[in-house]
């Protein structure tokens, strides 16, 4: 099926109910380090769903956790980026994704004393909470670190646009990391049923539609001074570096980060209008790295972009 432009698709879509309180944040952010003259970077991290009814029972998603864009984010924090980190609801997000599931209960000691009860981190656990810890309390102290959450894909379109809108006035000084894992297929509003649907009715045939790809008005209109980077996944190697190449002559931003879904915590290839890189991570560097980046390696390169002066 065809896809509706991005203009339609803005058209059809209301903004979420909580947009406008989102709106304010990211309007006050930028503001605010526009006027010291900082870089922010927009980080995307994690998976958009497409719901299957308004009032949202089921919807389809995706596999990513946001391990990338969390990551990633605390790495543009110690480079000296303003971060806004765009996220799905519930996903990981930089620092705390450090302590995951039961980790932070594990590294905790309880003293139960009645009203006096006290709780302590164990001694050994220490050196592990505690750098972590800082780099948190420094970031957000210092005011460096945005916060703002979606779920749908359509709630994640308004949220990439109102955060284009507001950092279009920091020219090159904003940086673009989509690392989000966009859906490409979603169902028209127009076709999706108001209530929970029923089983009693069958099984439902359900017709995707494309999603308009964002990339081409954000670069070509939203903020066409900024250093934007697009990501492309695919599970298929032959395609992953024609495919990257294909969208950068398209959408003529700066780089595309490719990645296989199978390969993508020790292997990326870095496509930019003149060149090709490929970074792959032996067992002992991905460990080394890991531990304190996980797997935001990619950054080494792009702050070597950066130092040449390309951002
Ligand atoms: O979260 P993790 O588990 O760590 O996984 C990280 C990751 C694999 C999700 C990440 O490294 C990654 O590859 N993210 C991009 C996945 C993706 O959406 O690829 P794509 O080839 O479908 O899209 C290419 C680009 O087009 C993306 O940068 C996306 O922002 C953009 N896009 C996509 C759909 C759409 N309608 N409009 C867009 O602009």
């Amino acid at each position: 099926m065809g896809s509706s432009s991005w203009e339609e698709f803005f058209a059809v879509h209301l903004p979420p109910t909580d947009f406008e309180d989102n709106r304010t944040l990211l309007k006050e952010f930028c503001d605010r380090h526009d006027q010291y003259g900082n870089k922010i970077a927009l980080v995307t991290s994690g998976g958009t769903t497409v719901p299957l009814e308004h009032n949202t029972v089921r919807f389809v998603d995706n596999f990513s956790a946001g391990t990338r864009g969390s990551a990633s984010a605390e790495y543009f924090l110690e480079q000296g980026y303003a971060v806004i980190f765009m996220h799905r609801q519930k996903s990981l997000e930089p620092f705390t994704r450090h302590f995951s599931g039961q980790k932070l209960f594990d590294m905790l000691d309880i003293q139960e004393r009645g009203p006096n009860t006290t709780i302590t981190v164990k001694p050994d656990s220490v050196d592990v909470l505690a750098p972590v810890l800082s780099r948190y309390k420094a970031a957000h102290a210092a005011g460096a670190v945005l916060h703002v959450a979606f779920t749908s894909v359509s709630e994640y379109f308004w949220l990439l646009r109102a955060a284009c809108e507001c950092l279009a006035r920091l020219g090159p000084r904003a940086l673009l990391y989509l690392a989000a894992a966009v859906s490409d297929f979603y169902i028209p509003k127009d076709r999706v049923p108001t209530h929970k649907m029923q089983s009693g009715s069958g099984a439902p045939v359900i017709q995707l539609q494309l999603v308009p790809k964002m990339l081409a008005p954000l670069v070509s209109l939203w903020v066409p001074a900024a250093y934007v980077v697009s990501f492309k996944l695919e599970t298929d190697d032959s395609l992953l570096v024609p495919k990257a190449r294909a969208a950068l002559d398209k959408y003529k931003h700066k780089m595309v980060v490719a990645n296989l879904l199978q390969t993508r915590h020790h292997r990326v290839i870095l496509v930019s209008p003149e060149t090709t890189q490929e970074i792959v991570l032996t067992r002992e560097e991905v460990h080394a790295v890991y531990q304190k980046y996980d797997d935001s390696f990619i950054l080494f390169d792009l702050e070597s972009a950066s130092s040449k002066g390309e951002f």
